[in-house]
């Protein structure tokens, strides 16, 4: 049975891992940490829950030991567009939470998965089916950070043979945290404003494909990827997951279409307007397919009916 720490638990996608992990390794065997003490507050009613400042690499350190954790999930992150307002405090946690996390997995044989992001491409990447191995030159502080770790990923895995393991994740849409700083965040943001206020605006492009990917799918892959076989992985820092990619205009369209007075408009920030044009419009997973067979369930109306469905059960319950 593994022992898991979930670092950056109460995050968007943390809020949400840490309940999926414990259905599969058990309740006591998962742990999750948060450097706020009140989301760490909110991760203890459901969860064992500690506060941890993952760039403070002993006190990490002695959490690993007195847990006995064995595979660590680094989620600590500023996000792209929040990371164009301060590079400098991106580099520092983005790098500082991934090198304590590798230097500790190094010392005590923990397995480690950490998030890369369609952020690690840029302007002069191919856009479409963005291949696996391609050109990686993001012009974001998010992106460089999420290049350097894969590269730090596989550096650690041959080096000093820490099991490494990533995916590139796409704008993820969910309903339990919400994201925080991020350009992909809209596709999240639109659901509650729709139920609550019945409109929208936008600061992303009209017609700007990213890939996106429905929680339960992000989820799936995860903990699927962690249970491969590591004599099948070709590649390990990071994989392309793809699962749906679509514009805003799309997406608001199929509100629409089940909320016939919804009504949006546009107002651009150009920071996101920049970073949104330079990821690619849809990936090419195959890879992931052949070499631990990533398939994705959820397609665009699948999530747009269950997205309506838990906002508008979380508006009727008062929890927004
Ligand atoms: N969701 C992230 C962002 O928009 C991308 O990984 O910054």
């Amino acid at each position: 049975m593994k022992r898991i720490l979930v670092v950056g638990g109460g995050g968007q996608i943390g809020t949400e891992l840490v309940p999926h992990l414990q259905k599969i390794y058990g309740y006591d065997n998962v742990i999750a940490a948060d450097v706020k003490p009140d989301v760490v507050k909110r991760l203890s009613l459901t969860s064992t829950a500690v506060r941890l400042d993952a760039l403070d690499a002993d006190s990490y350190a002695e959490i690993v030991k007195k847990y006995k954790i064995d595979s660590i999930y680094n989620l600590v992150a500023l996000l792209s567009a929040t990371g164009e307002k301060n590079p400098r405090l991106a580099w520092k946690i983005n790098m500082g939470a991934l090198l304590n996390t590798l230097n500790i997995a190094g010392e005590t044989g923990c397995a480690v998965f950490t998030p890369s992001s369609i952020g690690a491409f840029g302007a002069n990447t191919p856009h479409n089916k963005t291949p696996q191995d391609t050109i990686m030159r993001p012009n974001t502080m998010y992106g460089v950070c999420k290049v350097s770790g894969e590269l730090l990923g596989d550096y650690y895995n041959s080096r000093f043979g820490v099991d490494t393991r990533s995916v590139r994740f796409p704008g993820i849409i969910s309903n339990g945290a919400m994201p925080g700083g991020g350009t992909t965040d809209y596709a999240v943001e639109v659901f509650y404003k729709a139920v609550k206020e019945g409109r929208y605006t936008c600061e992303v492009p009209a017609d700007a494909y990213m890939d996106m990917i429905y929680m339960p799918d992000a989820l799936k892959a995860t903990t699927q990827l962690m249970e491969a076989d590591p004599l099948r992985l070709i590649h390990r820092n990071s994989f392309n997951i793809a699962s749906m990619s679509f514009t805003p205009e799309q997406l608001f369209r199929k509100i629409k279409e089940r909320i016939p007075d919804f009504s949006y408009d546009y107002s651009i920030d150009p920071v996101k307007a920049q970073i949104a044009y330079s990821w690619p419009d849809c990936l090419d997973d195959s890879c992931a397919r052949s070499e631990w067979d990533w398939k994705p369930v959820w397609g665009m109306d699948e999530m747009v009916d269950d997205m309506l469905k838990a906002c508008r059960r979380k508006f009727a319950n008062g929890e927004f």
